[in-house]
């Protein structure tokens, strides 16, 4: 590879590295030649990172797709007998990153057939030395889908009401999944556990002792056991550093039943590698093998900053929303240790640092702050609930703080009646998510009238029949002859984190935290 070493870029440089450890661990290349129908991805949605798919009419007059992953034509074409597939991939799939379409470079690797705890680690291994490749500085998170689905099995909940939970747990959300408990009437006791999961991060053998804590029934004890054969299997593999047991690696559970994984490398704000057992998928194709294996997400490299600063030295950059919102918030960190005088001189500067405390303050419009943290410009930040709500951004909330307290209603004019449910409701908002699940639960149909301000004024003027608003004190309702007439959730401003930010500064940031929890 030297002679080209000069005209190769350098994802393809990693590309060519990560097929040479592949093939000398006997991995066979997989080679996609065709497209496949819209159908095979629409029918698992669920499994792949993105819901969207690029279609077009092939030269049968079928729908077919781009294809935006490669494992479920690996899964459809593999054989289902006693021989062991041991496969690896690199091919362009083309995934929505919400805005528009893109074509991204993958490589991943699959195994398919009796999947033992010999094998596992092996993948692990490979995931970790495939993260090497790029940077030493790599971490690599493993949680299993069993204990966790174990912990759900201790109490009845409707299949909606465990997604609701998993996702509380993979934005170790314990105000969320405090909410949602109390709205589910689960005990006490499995909230308690289900906080404390979602709290763990660590070697596992700082963590063992948590996980035997919260352990309940048959379904645990299997998971921790294959965790404990597979920490042992890593470790006569050499590999003892830079793999932390994490449960808010979660992914979907109708797919994915044991071991599940994600990778970061430091100088890149998301993960860059994600995989883990699939066996679920294998069964909705009739087969009975088992299945395990990652993707590496090549096009992140392409953020790659080697000269960003080790954990150790870098400070942690904080996004406080501008305005008395952000002053109040940024008074709890100054009283936690963490304060900047600089911030109090009356000027239009909006970074400010103190490199002693190890922070670096910047203002950003409130409605901003999710998008700096969940890109990994801020390390951390604060933001109300609403937003979150509405926006749903890849980012972990670690602590409520108690203040911006307010909530998101339904409000009308006094004297307004719903009408019968067949009769389209027309809404105005500034959240239209949060509205269009509220009336999804409720069965209603709706028209949502999207607005940036001055809500109250749609039902005045006859723009719309209700809003869904913030309610604060309730003034602004009262002068406009207005009631809130339902509660949708109750508001407050929360402390946000990058998911690749805390685990690659996770001493700085649980310290952090538990400084400003105590104010
Ligand atoms: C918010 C909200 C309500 C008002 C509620 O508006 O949209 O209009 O505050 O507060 P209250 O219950 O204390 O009266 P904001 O001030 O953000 O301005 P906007 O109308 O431009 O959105």
């Amino acid at each position: 590879m030297e002679c080209f070493a000069d005209i190769l870029r350098y994802e393809e440089k990693i590309l060519f590295k990560l097929r040479t450890l592949y093939n000398a661990f006997g991995y066979k290349q997989y080679r996609m030649s065709r497209f496949e129908e819209y159908e095979l991805y629409a029918g698992n949605k669920a499994f792949m990172p993105s819901g969207d798919i690029l279609t077009f009419t092939g030269a049968s007059g079928r729908l077919m797709a781009l294809r935006p992953d490669v494992t479920l034509s690996i899964v459809k074409y593999t054989k289902d007998d006693e021989e062991l597939k041991k496969l690896y991939y690199n091919e362009n799939v083309y995934r929505s990153d919400g805005i528009e379409f893109q074509e991204q470079m993958q490589i991943g690797l699959e195994c398919i057939g009796k999947i033992d705890v010999d094998l596992t680690s092996e993948v692990l291994m490979l995931a970790k030395r495939s993260l090497e490749t790029v940077s030493e500085r790599s971490h690599l998170d493993v949680s299993h889908m069993g204990f966790l689905s174990g912990l759900l099995h201790s109490e009845t909940m409707s299949v909606s009401q465990k997604k609701e939970i998993i996702n509380c747990i993979s934005e170790r959300s314990s105000s969320g999944l405090q909410a949602l408990c109390e709205e589910y009437k689960l005990s006490d006791d499995l909230c308690e556990r289900l906080t404390t999961l979602s709290s763990i991060y660590g070697s596992y053998e700082d963590v063992i002792c948590k996980l035997q804590n919260i352990t309940v029934n048959e379904e645990m004890n299997t998971a921790l056991k294959e965790l404990d054969e597979l920490t042992n299997e890593l470790k006569k593999r050499g590999i003892t550093q830079g793999i932390n047991i994490d449960f808010s690696v979660v992914n979907d559970i109708s797919y994915y039943s044991g071991i599940i994984f994600q990778g970061y490398i430091e100088g890149i704000p998301a993960r860059v590698l994600s995989g883990g057992r699939y066996d679920e998928l294998l069964r909705k194709f009739g087969k009975h093998s088992g299945a395990i294996g990652f993707a590496v997400y090549l096009d992140m490299l392409e953020q790659f900053d080697e000269s960003e600063p080790g954990a150790e030295t870098r400070m942690i950059n904080i996004a406080l929303p501008k305005g008395r919102l952000g002053e109040k918030a940024y008074s709890i960190f100054e009283a936690s240790g963490y304060g900047c005088l600089e911030i109090h001189e009356k000027s239009r500067k909006l970074v400010f640092e103190n490199p002693e405390a190890g922070v670096r303050y910047f203002w950003v419009k409130p409605s901003d702050v999710a998008n700096y943290v969940e890109r990994g410009v801020a390390d951390i930040g604060i933001v109300g609930k609403d937003i979150l709500r509405e926006n749903s951004p890849e980012v972990y909330e670690l602590l409520d703080l108690g203040i911006g307290k307010c909530n998101i209603s339904v409000a009308a004019e006094k004297g307004f009646t719903p009408g019968c449910s067949d009769k389209t409701l027309r809404v105005a908002t500034k959240f239209p998510n949060v509205a269009r699940r509220h009336y999804q639960k409720q069965g209603r149909e709706i028209d949502i009238i999207e607005l940036n301000g001055s809500i109250e004024l749609a039902p005045l003027l006859g723009l719309s029949d209700v809003i869904v608003d913030i309610v604060e004190t309730g003034q602004t309702l009262l002068e406009n002859n207005m009631k809130p007439t339902e509660l949708i959730a109750d508001v407050s401003a929360r402390l946000i984190s990058n998911k690749a930010s805390y685990k690659i500064n996770h001493e700085k940031i649980v310290g952090l935290c538990s400084a400003v929890s105590n104010k």
